[in-house]
């Protein structure tokens, strides 16, 4: 018999198996705080019920059984076992034992409370015991945790299984999505040292429409204008930016400029796109099993797309050879096609691209990609997270052509930051640069034209 602490200081016998209490600093049992000792209990407790309820509940019945009705015989069981235990629970910690128990029996366990908090973006798990979670902008640690590693990775395994892929000790890597759309990587055992390591990247039950991100002033009614137009016009455009900095938002926010009546498919690692387009086909690669065969690349699903009859073709990221096959895609009637890609500067996005096309294998001279690259996109949208957190489109840019071996470029609109206010939150103001794009022509000949005035040089408001 082992005797854990409950909430009110007293003394309790729980389980036969529970673990000791962590050891002090010098090593003396039980000298961890009492927060500490207050999880270890709930959590010793949770897993207690958690096991006796599904040893009660019997198979035949639970296959009888609606979901709902199931939920309630859930919350029954854990209620009247919760009763039995009386003299350690509060109301309070009986309804979130209950919801807990729930969460563990149906879903995701500890991540469940994570996921219902519409504000939470980002969910990055070092462990069991330590979660990140980004909310507006800002990373804190949740005092969320799971019971143990290996908890944590029955959690990760239910949603690998849930989507067909598979993650263990052979491949420890792994990529996937939840019911929500949210993506999730997942590092586990012998390649993550201290317990298994999850990221998820979250969108919110809706996508952020464009006019969210011009309410939270992400760009301007102008930018938006622009880009809405080009992409009517199926000017070629890729979005560009570092990790997280809302490229895969911008790409969904902008396709529902895409005319309806048109056939889109879209391939990505992970399906998180969410187009709002009737005539969306979708498509996800798949990792190599086992024994190393069945991979299907970005690559692939491009060349196949291409037999698909689509009018546009979305690639979620590209960052590898795929590259070539998407600037053909752009070249070869497929105008309007969008993709994003890893880069910091818009002329780093276009470096990269070249690096990309390069891995395709073709001994092609630069020059000639770097043609290919300059005829064939148009607009680079330079997307950033900036200090403090927030969001911004900090670039629109267009490739005007060739100036000898280099690639002409010009900033259309940009965001110029002045300066952090009291909270380190960048400060800045939006500008239009006075240019007027090449592809104005072709936007009004595509019936989509866009007052000059909007690119006349000034400070935008937003
Ligand atoms: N303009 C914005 N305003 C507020 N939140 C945003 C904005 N853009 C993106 N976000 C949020 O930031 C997070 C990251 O966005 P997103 O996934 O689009 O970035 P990404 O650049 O595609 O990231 P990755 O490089 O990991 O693919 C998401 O949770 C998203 O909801
Ligand atoms: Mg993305």
């Amino acid at each position: 018999m082992v005797w854990l602490k409950g909430p009110n200081g007293k003394q309790h016998a729980v389980v036969e198996d529970a673990p000791e209490p962590p050891p002090g600093p010098e090593g003396t049992p039980g000298a961890a705080g009492p927060d500490e000792v207050h999880d270890e209990w709930f959590l010793t407790l949770k897993r207690e019920l958690h096991q006796q309820i599904v040893a009660k509940l019997n198979p035949g019945v639970i296959r009888s059984m609606k979901e709902d009705e199931l939920r309630d015989e859930v919350r029954r069981q854990t209620e009247t076992l919760c009763q039995q235990r009386a003299e350690l629970l509060n109301a309070a910690e009986r309804e979130r034992l209950v919801m807990e128990v729930l969460d563990e029996t149906f879903g995701l366990g500890p991540l469940e409370q994570l996921l219902r908090d519409p504000d939470i973006s980002d969910i990055l798990i070092n462990g069991p015991k330590s979660i990140y979670i980004e909310k507006r902008g800002r990373l804190t640690k949740s005092p969320v945790v799971f019971a143990d590693d290996r908890h944590l990775l029955q959690v990760v395994q239910r949603i690998v299984g849930k989507v067909g892929r598979r993650i263990d000790e052979t491949s420890p890597l792994c990529d996937a999505r939840l019911t929500d759309g949210s993506r999730l990587n997942a590092v586990i055992h012998p390649i993550a040292l201290d317990g298994s390591l999850v990221s998820i990247r979250r969108f919110g039950a809706k996508p952020l429409l464009a006019e969210t991100l011009i309410a939270n002033k992400s760009l301007t009614k102008e930018m938006l204008q622009f880009l809405a137009a080009c992409v009517q016009a199926r000017v070629n455009v890729v979005i560009s930016g570092g990790t997280g900095s809302g490229k895969t938002t911008l790409l969904n926010a902008l396709s529902r400029f895409i005319p309806s009546d048109e056939r889109v498919v879209t391939i990505e690692d992970a399906a998180e796109l969410r187009l709002q387009q009737p005539h969306v086909v979708r498509m996800e690669t798949r990792p190599a099993n086992i024994e190393g065969h069945g991979e299907i690349t970005t690559r692939d699903l491009v060349k196949n797309a291409l037999r698909m009859r689509p009018e546009r073709i979305i690639v979620g990221e590209c960052r590898g050879a795929e590259a070539l096959d998407m600037l053909q895609a752009m070249n070869t009637g497929h105008d309007g096609s969008m993709t994003t890609i890893h880069a910091n500067t818009p002329r780093d996005a276009i470096s990269r691209m070249e690096m990309m096309v390069g891995m395709a294998g073709f001994d092609l001279p630069v020059w000639v990609i770097r043609k290919q690259v300059a005829s064939t996109i148009n607009i680079v949208v330079q997307a950033a997270r900036l200090i403090g957190g927030l969001r911004k489109i900090v670039k629109i840019s267009e490739i005007t052509g060739m100036e000898g071996d280099v690639i002409s470029m010009q900033d259309i609109f940009e965001f110029q930051q002045t300066g952090l206010d009291e909270n380190r939150v960048a400060q800045g103001h939006f500008q239009a640069n006075g240019i007027r794009p090449v592809c104005l022509a072709k936007l009004h000949a595509c019936g989509v034209p866009v007052p000059v005035e909007i690119f006349e040089r000034r400070m935008l408001k937003v």
